[in-house]
């Protein structure tokens, strides 16, 4: 057994980006935004991308800019395509992972072991649509078992659970989430079951609390016993949002 430990950073993004937040990305970085159609799309991707830049830089000791990003193979096809972000330089055992709902960005990096954070701002859902096409039966029962009032909190913190798992193991949100079961009735910390190739097949998954009307939840491998260092370093900057995957709409 090893332990894992993983440091957890909230951030709120600005409304416009910076010229030091445009200075840090790569022209790779540059040629995606310039994809984004919407001016709001855009800042919240330079945005998002430099505070993500920060954060890796502050855990790497070295300069935001200097990062290279790439990706590992997709675990269930080899795609480098889609597969989990990784850092290509400097060399570096850390893990990352990295999401954004509107102006809310979660940040986890891990020096020991793949690590999967999804935030999501709560806003209002069809729940029983929702819970048809991800719920597994058991997430189901639970959700009609709950007065009204309750369902749309319940299920998004379902939901940052599975995305959550799904980028910890690498393969992202296009699986049958309705198979993966993320025990909703146990609060603050759960073990869900979720393997693809090579990466760890069971996940001990937390509820990260980022404020109100917010949900949030972190994943490692199990077999960790795993160690937060949060630190809600928020400033009062905003964006709005830019999501290339569709969480519940
Ligand atoms: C990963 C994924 C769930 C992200 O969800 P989302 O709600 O759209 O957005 P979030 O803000 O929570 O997360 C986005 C971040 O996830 C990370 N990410 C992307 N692909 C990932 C993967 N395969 N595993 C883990 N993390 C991934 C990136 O850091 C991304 O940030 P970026 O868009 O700035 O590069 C979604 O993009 C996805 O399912 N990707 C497709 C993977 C795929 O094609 N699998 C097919 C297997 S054959």
């Amino acid at each position: 057994m090893s332990t894992i430990e993983a440091v957890v950073r909230p951030l709120l993004l600005p409304s416009t980006a910076t010229h030091e937040d445009r200075l840090l990305l790569s022209a790779a970085e540059h040629n995606r935004a310039a994809r984004y159609r919407r001016a709001a799309d855009r800042t919240a991707f330079i945005a998002g991308r430099a505070a993500l830049r920060r954060v890796l830089a502050h855990q790497l000791d070295t300069q935001p800019w200097r990062i290279k990003f790439g990706r590992d193979p997709c675990p269930a096809c080899g795609s480098p395509e889609h597969g989990p972000p990784s850092i290509v330089s400097p060399h570096t055992r850390l893990a990352f992972s990295f999401s954004r709902s509107g102006n809310r960005v979660l940040v986890a990096v891990s020096q020991t072991g793949p690590v999967g954070v999804d935030v999501e701002i709560v806003r209002p859902v069809d729940v029983d649509a929702m819970a048809r096409q991800r719920l597994s039966p058991k997430e189901r029962t639970y959700m009609a078992r709950l007065p009204p009032e309750r369902r749309q909190e319940a299920l998004w913190r379902i939901w940052v659970r599975k995305e959550a798992v799904t980028k910890a193991s690498g393969i992202g949100a296009f699986v049958d989430l309705t198979r993966v079961h993320v025990d909703p009735q146990a609060f603050g910390r759960v073990t869900v079951s979720h393997r693809w190739g090579r990466r760890p097949g069971m996940w001990e998954v937390r509820d990260v609390d980022v404020g109100p009307g917010v949900t949030a939840a972190l994943a490692l491998p199990d077999f960790s016993r795993a160690r937060f260092g949060c630190s809600a370093s928020q400033t009062d900057r905003r964006t709005t949002t830019a999501k290339g995957n569709e969480p519940p709409s």
